[in-house]
């Protein structure tokens, strides 16, 4: 039996593609994060999050907690909350899909849509700096702050990372996600590069995203980029970035659920797309893990809607061969990523970061939690 419907997060199953990965390329495994209970890997940052401001006394019975997200995170929260007996309050934006909207209400989360886009053309620093000032305003609040919190990357440091080199026998050739707060790419790639400093990590971005340099733009996949590089991520610890279009994603996801029977959000499109195109250049014995960070649910009305589609000019049926050429032709954005580093250190003061926020962060860089921990971790 198990005691809480917390309990289930993680230990999310590796699945292999036979039928779009040849037997002469390299190994794809999707790393399926649907299976959390809040249906993406938000969950894992989530749960950490939360359990560590309790452990801190920074959120304490009666509370309340206060983010910013497009989507999952905030329905992980509303899930937790609703667990924990927590009043919860999501800013979301536009872009949030109506299926998450609906979520986070069926948790009892209460949900703010801010409509001011900032000067990146996206919406995170409105949002980021509205749930600030409410922090301020509601008394006994809690931030979690999945931006700016390095323990977001830490909760991946300690769950995912281990759990994926635990899945593979230690073996693995390539690992790929797709960055928004750096949570997952950060965390996980500085495990690998702790203790696998061979695996090659790539990093998945939209076209119009800034977090590898480049120009902010609009675009339309949810839940990736940032107008700026996140200090979640150390450039340091990724070898190539890939900037991946809203068609290329979109394709992409609706391709892998005809042909694998899995479904996948936009995000998980994009990262796929890449890990197609790496396996064509590596042989059989080497392993390719692509995060698949949510299911496809969520994007009923959007990814999986024909008439959707067809307004934002995406043709509506693709085969996978047709997707596996496009993934041939895909060039990396940056074979350096340190060098188109964009970090703003301005901004936690411009945002309002809570104070909160900042002396853990401050605490997490002073002790070296890699060399503190590493025994537990490689036992
Ligand atoms: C579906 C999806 N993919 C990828 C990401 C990026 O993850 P991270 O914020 O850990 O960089 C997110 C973040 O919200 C997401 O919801």
């Amino acid at each position: 039996m198990i005691a809480s419907i917390l309990e289930t997060i993680g230990n999310t199953p590796l699945i292999t593609i036979p039928n779009s990965n040849r037997a002469n390329e390299g190994q794809v495994l999707f790393k399926y994060e649907r299976y959390n209970p809040g249906g993406s890997i938000k969950d894992r940052a989530a749960i950490y999050l939360v359990e560590e401001a309790e452990r801190r006394g920074l959120l304490k019975p009666g509370g309340t907690i206060i983010e910013s997200s497009s989507g999952n995170f905030g329905i992980s929260l509303a899930m937790i909350g609703a667990a924990k007996g927590y009043r919860v309050i999501i800013l979301v934006d536009p872009k949030t899909t109506s299926a998450n909207l609906a979520l986070l209400k069926c948790f009892g989360a209460e949900v703010i849509v801010v409509t001011e886009k900032d000067d990146c053309g996206s919406y995170h620093k409105t949002r980021i700096s509205l749930a600030n000032k409410l922090a301020q305003e509601i008394d006994n609040s809690y931030r979690p702050d999945q931006c700016f919190n390095l323990l977001n990357s830490e909760a991946h440091y300690k769950s995912t990372a281990r759990e994926i080199m635990a899945d593979c026998s230690n073996k693995i050739t390539v690992f790929i996600t797709a960055v928004s707060t750096g949570g997952q790419l950060g965390g996980i790639s500085k495990y690998l590069k702790t203790f696998a400093p061979e695996v090659q990590i790539i990093g998945v971005d939209a076209v119009g995203s800034a977090i590898f340099g480049g120009q902010s733009d609009s675009y339309r996949i949810p839940g990736i980029g940032l107008g700026w590089t996140p200090s979640n991520l150390n450039m340091a610890h990724v070898d190539r970035a890939y900037k991946i279009s809203d068609e290329q994603a979109f394709l992409t996801a609706r391709a892998f659920a005809r042909n694998e029977g899995i479904l996948m959000g936009p995000s998980s499109g994009a990262c796929a797309l890449v890990a197609l195109k790496l396996a064509q250049a590596l042989q059989p014995e080497e392993r390719i893990v692509c995060m698949v960070a949510d299911g496809g649910e969520r994007y009923i009305p959007t990814l999986f809607n024909d008439e959707w589609m067809e307004q934002q000019g995406f043709p509506t049926n693709i085969d996978m061969e047709a997707i596996r050429g496009m993934a041939r032709q895909l060039q990396p954005w940056s074979v350096c990523p340190s060098t188109t580093a964009n970090y703003r250190t301005d901004l936690t003061q411009s945002l309002e970061v809570p104070e909160s926020t900042l002396r853990m962060n401050s605490e997490l860089l002073a002790r070296d939690f890699v060399e503190q921990n590493s025994s537990i971790f490689m036992d």
